[in-house]
């Protein structure tokens, strides 16, 4: 399995004056970008190193949410919050199932562009339904911002763990 570098510099340098919803809508903007990248990559290369690009963008944006994001809003939107959690629950299935594939096998093309499209939905419903209404609430995010600024400089300690992720060529 080739090792990938998760990029650690994706964040601007002042990303401490980031919102929490501004940081998961860079991710967002990313996982868009790779999805782009994965269906009309113009070489089979491109197209699987998008994937696992992708792959671990998922992964670690998952993560975040769930460890400090959703727990952080999920008293203003309890049901909204546990519905995406499902849907992630969803996601890590397919991915689970990804990581032990080969991406020439057809079956896996197949699986990523079902999770992609799983996904797509997923982070749209997040964009319209909750960021809104958070932002309409005018809330105070900022520790929820350096809670989560604190779980990506954990990254280098994560990568150990993220190291079995990915779709084997
Ligand atoms: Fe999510
Ligand atoms: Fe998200």
């Amino acid at each position: 399995m080739a090792s990938i570098h998760y990029p650690t510099q994706r964040r601007p340098r002042d990303a401490f004056a980031e919102s929490p919803i501004q940081t998961l809508r860079r991710d967002h903007d990313m996982i868009r970008k790779l999805a782009d990248k994965f269906f009309n990559g113009h070489s089979l290369d491109v197209r699987h190193q998008a994937a696992e690009q992708l792959l671990r963008a998922v992964y670690t944006h998952s993560r975040l949410e769930e460890s400090v994001f959703y727990p952080g809003v999920r008293k203003i939107e309890p049901n909204l919050v546990a519905h995406f959690e499902e849907e992630h629950l969803n996601v890590d299935d397919m991915l689970a199932v990804l990581q032990d594939m080969h991406l020439g096998e057809a079956r896996a093309d197949g699986l990523m562009r079902d999770m992609i499209e799983a996904l797509l939905a997923h982070i749209r419903e997040e964009e319209e339904e909750l960021f809104p209404m958070l932002e309409l609430a005018n809330l105070d995010l900022s520790a929820i911002a350096l809670e989560m600024q604190m779980f990506e400089a954990n990254l280098v300690h994560m990568q150990a763990r993220f190291g079995k992720l990915g779709v084997r060529h």
